[in-house]
Order: structure tokens, then C-alpha cells, then sequence
């Protein structure tokens, strides 16, 4: 699988990372680790590897910490992976009743960012992450405060890089303000129908700009800064490709009929078309896949194979806004 270097980083990665959300049982918190939990795992760690996937995105929140824990101890399974292979994870959301009575909340406090990484690092049974990202924006967040808690991770060998999620370009500028070390990543939903990072461009000095607030130089700014776009939810959870499609408008429907006959046409599953769009904007930016099916995984990885035209990108781009160019 194609590899690149994360930009300001020694990171070689690969083009596609496997998400972890799907593995250790779901969001339930008394569910507890099975056997069954761990094989789901460990094929998907394997089928990964073998496929040439060697970076893995993870949150403290995916099944309740579930999620690291199993990876974890499939990980152990095999001496020697854990510097072969690009560990990434998240902090800054705490569910509710955590501790008892307190209500969901962001929290990029200093104790909170520090305490949370050392519950990553024991669950994922490792010393250092290669990547922390702040999960969801603070609203209550001071830039000194994470970056003291960013400087100690660091110098303590915990954490190599920073980044964030689902931040806009004013909280990024903000945030980078207090940090020696440039941020390297911001993970956004990008995809098909949740075309925003694209929209922005073209809706400057339209009369009714057809974007979601936020997106103002996003994209430009991560491309200026060398920041990777990470985009989750890239297929938008199986919507254009097999997955159901009834709630959703006509629009997407055309959508995934086009990626079908793209993806007819060149022999490959629709996972391909519907990534191969992603992967053909010019700023690089990396899908993090959300299948936990080594079958889906292998689909996914066909969309390296794929060469989208101008013509199709825009043409799958004007079926996914439902409207013809400006
Ligand atoms: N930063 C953030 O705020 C944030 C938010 C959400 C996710 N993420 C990250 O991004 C990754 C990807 O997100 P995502 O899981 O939403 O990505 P996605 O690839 O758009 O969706 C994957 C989900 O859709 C299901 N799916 C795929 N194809 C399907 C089909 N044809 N029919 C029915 N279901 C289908 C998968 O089920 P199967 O497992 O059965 O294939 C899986 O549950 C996550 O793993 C996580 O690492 C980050």
C-alpha cells in the first residue's frame, strides 16, 4: 500500500488507516471483553497489516476504552509490532457520570489531558502514542494550559505528535499560537454527502453559499501548514455503498448509483469509488476507515487502485450536492 510521511513528522504512513471505533463490543458501558471481542480484533489487526494498513486511529471513548484495551492485547500478540505500526488516539470528551453526577462535557483541561493519555497508554499496553488529537473543541479551554500538558506528555516520551479534531481553521490558529511544535493533523467528517471542505470553495461570492459555518480556510490553511485532513466517517457509515439509503434525500441515491457504475466499470467494490474521491483532492487527505469487517477493509484498500478523471470527480461532486456547479 502507497505510504506517506506525515508532514513534519518521521511518520511513515499508510495512505488508509483503520479506525478502531468498531472493535471492543460498542458503546454499552457494562458490556465487558470477550473472547469473541478479541478475535473480531485480532482479524482486523491482521487483515490491516497484511493489506499494508499500518496506522491506527483510536479515541479513549470508542466502546467505553474497549476499544484500546482489546487492540491492546491482540497487539501484545505479536513481539515487535508496536514500532512497526502508527498508534493515534483522542482525548477530551468525558462521558456523563464520569465521576457520578457530572453531565457529557468537553474538557482540554490540563489534568484531564494528562490523566487521560496515561488511561490510553495502559489500556493500549504501550509506552508512547505517535499521535494525541483533542477529540471535540472545549468551549472552556486555554491554549497555556493544553500546552503545558502537550510539553509534558512530550518530554516525558508519552505522546511524539499533536493534532486535533473537528476544529475549525480560528481554533487551530489559536491553539498553534502556544505550541513550539507544529500541530499534525485535524481529523473533520469529510466524505461524499458531507462535502463542506469542498462547497466552501466554490460557494465564495454566490448568493446563497451552500456550506456549513466552519469551513472558511480549513482546507487552505492544513495545506499551507502541512497539516494531514484526516477524514472519518468516509463512507458515510455505508450509505453509497450497500448500506441504506431510505432517510436520505434523492440526491444521495444518484449518488450511489454513480459510484456503483464507476465502480462497475473498473471491476472494483464501491468502497473504492466513494474513497478514491477522497483520496483525489489535492491536500492528501487520508480516510480513516470505520469497517471492522476484514472483507469491507480489503474493499476499502482497492480505492488505491482507483484514478478518478476530473470529469468523474465532479460529476460524483454535483450528484452529492444535488445541484449544478455555479
Ligand atoms: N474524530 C471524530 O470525531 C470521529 C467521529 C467518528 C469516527 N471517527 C473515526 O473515524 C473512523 C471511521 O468512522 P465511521 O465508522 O463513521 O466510518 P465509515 O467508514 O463511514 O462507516 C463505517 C461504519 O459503517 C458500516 N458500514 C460500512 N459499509 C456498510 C454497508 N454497506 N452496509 C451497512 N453498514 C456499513 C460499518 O460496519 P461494519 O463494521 O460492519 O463494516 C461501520 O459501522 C472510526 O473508526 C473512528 O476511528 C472519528
Amino acid at each position: 500500500m502507497e505510504k506517506i510521511v506525515i508532514p513534519n513528522t518521521n511518520l511513515r504512513v499508510s495512505r488508509l488507516v483503520a479506525g478502531c471505533m468498531g472493535l471492543g463490543g460498542g458503546w454499552d458501558k457494562g458490556t465487558v471483553l470477550t473472547k469473541e471481542h478479541e478475535t473480531q480484533a485480532r482479524k482486523f489487526l491482521d487483515k490491516a497489516l497484511e493489506l499494508g494498513i499500518n496506522f491506527f486511529d483510536h479515541a479513549n471513548i470508542y466502546a467505553v476504552g474497549r476499544a484500546e484495551e482489546v487492540f491492546g492485547r491482540v497487539m501484545s500478540e505479536q513481539p515487535g509490532l508496536r514500532e512497526k505500526i502508527v498508534i493515534q488516539s483522542k482525548c477530551g470528551i468525558r462521558w456523563a457520570d464520569d465521576p457520578p453526577g457530572s453531565p457529557q462535557r468537553f474538557d482540554f483541561s490540563y489534568e484531564n489531558i494528562v490523566s487521560a493519555v496515561d488511561a490510553i497508554l495502559r489500556r493500549l499496553g504501550t509506552d508512547y502514542l505517535d499521535i494525541l488529537l483533542l477529540h471535540r473543541p472545549d468551549v472552556l479551554w486555554e491554549g497555556e494550559e493544553v500546552a503545558r500538558a502537550f510539553a509534558e506528555l512530550k518530554a516525558a516520551g508519552k505522546v511524539k505528535y499533536f493534532g486535533v479534531s473537528n476544529q475549525n481553521r480560528a481554533w487551530m490558529e489559536y491553539l498553534q499560537s502556544f505550541l513550539p511544535d507544529p500541530l499534525v493533523a485535524n481529523q473533520l467528517q469529510m466524505s461524499l454527502l458531507h462535502h463542506g471542505f469542498a462547497e466552501v470553495g466554490i460557494s465564495f461570492n454566490q448568493a446563497a453559499p451552500g456550506y456549513p459555518d466552519g469551513w472558511e480556510g480549513v482546507v487552505e490553511y492544513c495545506r499551507l501548514k502541512g497539516v494531514s485532513l484526516q477524514a472519518w466517517s468516509p463512507l458515510d457509515r455505508g450509505a453509497l455503498t450497500g448500506g441504506d439509503l431510505s432517510k436520505l434525500p434523492e440526491s444521495a441515491r444518484k449518488t450511489a448509483a454513480l459510484v456503483k457504475k464507476y465502480a462497475d466499470a473498473r471491476g472494483v467494490p464501491a468502497e473504492a469509488v466513494a474513497l478514491a474521491w477522497l483520496l483525489r483532492h489535492p491536500a492528501k487527505i487520508v480516510p480513516i476507515l470505520g469497517t471492522s469487517r476484514p472483507d469491507r477493509l480489503e474493499a476499502c484498500a482497492k480505492s488505491l487502485e482507483v484514478n478518478l478523471s476530473r470529469e468523474e470527480w465532479y460529476s460524483l461532486f454535483e450528484s452529492a450536492r444535488g445541484k449544478a456547479m455555479p
